[in-house]
């Protein structure tokens, strides 16, 4: 496009030529739009479509069979409690509680984070200890804290008693028809990795650099200035590496977190691992109240404040915090227009 690089050239030249025309003036603005774009998509990128991968391909039959599972309480213990009580698809895939309640009202040590796009994270839960979005299933299905079944073996035999899966897996598994436990896992799994959630940051990460407002291009600004994004980074803003929670102080003084949790140290008992949580993605996090994996903290613009002090030593003015949160606010401004279809659903995603 060598008109497009001409202009840019012409812009470049009168904005070094004199700073107070006004005509420069907006130039000016126009030229540090470029930079900010140019520094923010080496970081940030727009969602795909589904998070389907070679080794994880879905189909629509996949994904439908996925969907009524994902809804379905008759694989809890008592049959109350299903995937989306505790990520319900209405409500950005979060609970707003600080601990969710599953089966008897049992209260687990973490927040639930979102179900929305989690399937690009580079493993599942907090501390990272289940590898993808199949093997994360297992978890709460036989967890006693949320639908505690007590074994895989119970869960396939309360879905042969529903005759509506009958049809499910077999047009999901013409080959195989049989019901069986891993292919609940890559069902619900498949459903997952339809879940994205395009927004008005896709557009603008996609090149459309009117989509956002000059408050929000500042908070983005000053999360690249400050140095929020090469932790929060990727397609999803997080999800995709490891970090210490509390890297100038301990998190528990600052986040009054009842309960000590030492992280990914739990899982892998390396003292290296102290402390360390999945970075969580800021995809919706406007929506996604409370904050931090024990949902110690109530509202975003005290999260802001707690991450530049206890990650980047810093404290942050109330501007800054103002523009930040406006900024993360666009990424829940969805779109609605999803390849995947998904979107288009939602009228459907109330629970049953
Ligand atoms: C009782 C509430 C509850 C129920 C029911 C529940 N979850 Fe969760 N979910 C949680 C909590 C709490 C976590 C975080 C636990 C942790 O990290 O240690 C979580 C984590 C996850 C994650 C990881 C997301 C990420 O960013 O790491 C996924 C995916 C997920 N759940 C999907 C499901 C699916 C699918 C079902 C149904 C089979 C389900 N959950 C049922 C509470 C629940
Ligand atoms: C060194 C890496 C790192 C940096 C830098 C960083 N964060 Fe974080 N962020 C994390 C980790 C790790 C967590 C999870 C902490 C926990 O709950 O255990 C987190 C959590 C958050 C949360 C809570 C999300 C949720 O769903 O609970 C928000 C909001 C957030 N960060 C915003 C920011 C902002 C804004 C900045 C810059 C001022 C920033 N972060 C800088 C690593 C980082």
């Amino acid at each position: 496009m060598p008109k497009y690089v001409l202009l840019l050239f012409i812009i470049l030249v009168l904005s070094c030529q004199d700073k107070q025309n006004s005509f420069v003036t907006t130039s000016e603005a126009h030229l540090d739009d470029e930079v900010l774009y140019e520094m923010a998509s080496t970081y940030l990128f727009a969602l795909p479509h589904t998070a389907a991968d070679e080794a994880h391909p879905i189909t629509d039959d996949l994904v439908k069979l996925g969907k009524e599972l994902y809804f379905e309480k008759a694989i809890s213990l008592d049959k109350t409690v299903s995937c989306n009580t505790c990520h319900p698809l209405d409500n950005y895939g979060v609970d707003n509680k600080p601990l969710s309640e599953g089966v008897g009202g049992a209260k687990g040590a973490r927040n639930s984070p979102s179900t929305y796009n989690a399937a690009l994270h580079l493993a599942q839960f907090w501390d990272g200890r289940a590898k993808d979005v199949e093997a994360q299933v297992e978890g709460p299905l036989l967890n006693p804290d949320e639908m505690a079944m007590l074994s895989k073996e119970a869960v396939v035999q309360r879905l042969k008693q529903l005759p509506k899966y009958k049809t499910l897996f077999a047009e999901a598994y013409p080959k195989n028809t049989q019901i069986t436990y891993p292919k609940i896992a890559q069902a619900i799994g498949a459903f997952e990795r339809s879940l994205m959630t395009p927004s008005r940051l896709d557009d603008y990460l996609e090149g459309d650099l009117s989509s956002l407002s000059i408050q929000e291009k500042q908070g983005l600004k000053k999360m690249l200035d400050f140095g929020c994004i090469p932790c929060h980074s990727g397609s999803t803003m997080g999800g995709v590496m490891y970090q210490k929670f509390g890297l100038f102080d301990e998190y528990q003084r600052f986040t009054k977190s009842e309960n000590y949790d030492a992280g990914k140290m739990l899982v892998t008992e390396l003292p290296g691992d102290k402390d360390v949580f999945k970075v969580p993605s800021l995809r919706n996090v406007t929506q996604t109240a409370p904050y931090f994996h024990d949902g110690s903290v109530e509202n975003l613009e005290d999260a802001v404040q707690i991450m530049a002090n206890l990650q980047l030593g810093r404290t942050l003015s109330e501007q800054d915090i103002k523009d930040i949160v406006a900024f993360l606010g666009v990424s829940a401004d969805w779109r609605g227009d999803s390849e995947s279809g998904f979107l288009n659903l939602d009228k459907q995603m109330t629970e049953k």
